[in-house]
């Protein structure tokens, strides 16, 4: 008896608590409203970007994946890594042994390494079995040349951010004047100069340049599509979704493959299933068990004698 008084004093106790609390919450929400911010009025969800890859069944697709490396190879390396992607990935684009030594000889960052006469830090040529390697020697050198701001890895960026590829691909054609509205009503969120106005950017402020500037800005083989900016954007994100997950295709193949063989599974289950209670089910009949009125006459005789279920 105390026991239960006491359990109940706890009970009205915490209930009170919680009260206490959600009407100081309240009271606070409706005196001072969330505050209205530039990010919040201006910042944009990524585009819409379709790409090969999409869906249970997307194939990669591989001329786009090319033309999307040769993009990074060219604009992007220049300030970003790939630290998980190694030259030799590039067979899964297609290219041949040959081009990929080549590829990663003539890379234009070369790789540190340590002299073995003298000891001291120097560089040599990149190997296929390098990963694209680091612009900038440290930290410190990588945040000097960028605003104070750090490039960052590209290797699993589509997987980082929300939207994925469409986050990049908006990223890179989203660079925009900033709003007249928005300088009017936020004077304190006008982009500070080193920075660039990007909706799509969380803090609606990037210190990633433009990147993508103008048509024709990498060459591609003929029988590829122009290289206008968009295109390039698409091509380059494709690509990285690519390097965050070279092996998608497997996923997406062996994924249909359990599919298929669950569905096989539960055919067979309820098949065996059938049989093997065939025969009880044919005896159970026979005794006329199972008829409605033989069902009620026996569930009124259990609840006569209590037993229940
Ligand atoms: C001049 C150097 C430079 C080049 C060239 C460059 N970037 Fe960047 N990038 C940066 C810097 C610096 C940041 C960090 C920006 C920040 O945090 O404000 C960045 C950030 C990014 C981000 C991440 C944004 C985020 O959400 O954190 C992506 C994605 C990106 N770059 C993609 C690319 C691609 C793709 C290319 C090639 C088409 C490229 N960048 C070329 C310097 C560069």
């Amino acid at each position: 008896m105390l026991l239960r008084f006491i359990l109940g004093l706890i009970g009205v106790g915490f209930a009170f608590i919680l009260t206490i609390s959600l009407i100081s919450d309240l009271t606070t929400f409706l005196s001072s409203p969330p505050e209205e911010s530039a990010e919040h009025e201006f910042h944009k969800h990524p585009k819409h970007l379709a790409l090969a890859s999409d869906g249970p069944f997307g194939k990669f697709d591989r001329q786009q994946l090319q033309r999307g490396f040769q993009v990074y190879k060219e604009v992007c390396a220049a300030c970003h890594s790939l630290n998980l992607v190694a030259f030799r990935n590039l067979h899964d684009l297609g290219y041949e042994e040959a081009e990929v030594k080549a590829i990663a000889n003539q890379w234009q960052i070369e790789v540190p390494t340590v002299n073995p006469e003298t000891g001291e830090p120097a560089t040599r040529k990149a190997i296929p079995s390098d990963t694209f390697p680091d612009p900038y020697a440290n930290e410190t050198a990588a945040r000097a040349a960028n605003n104070n701001m750090l490039p960052p890895d590209l290797s699993l960026i589509t997987k980082a951010r929300e939207g994925g590829a469409a986050y990049t691909y908006s990223i890179l054609t989203g660079y925009q004047r900033q709003p007249a509205k928005l300088v009017r009503e936020f004077p304190a969120a006008k982009t500070p100069p080193g920075l660039h106005y990007n909706p799509y950017f969380a803090n609606l402020n990037i210190a990633m340049p433009p990147p993508l500037t103008s048509a024709g800005q990498v060459t591609y083989a003929p029988g590829n599509p122009a290289p206008t900016v968009d295109q390039m954007a698409e091509d380059v994100s494709a690509f990285l979704v690519w390097a965050a997950e070279p092996k998608l295709e497997n996923r997406h193949r062996s994924g249909i493959a359990v599919v298929i063989f669950l569905l096989v599974g539960t055919v067979l289950g309820y098949l065996a299933y059938r049989q093997i209670w065939a025969e009880a089910k044919r005896k159970v009949r026979a005794t006329g068990a199972l008829d409605p009125k033989n069902l009620a006459k026996s569930r009124r005789a259990k609840a006569k004698s209590g037993v229940t279920g």
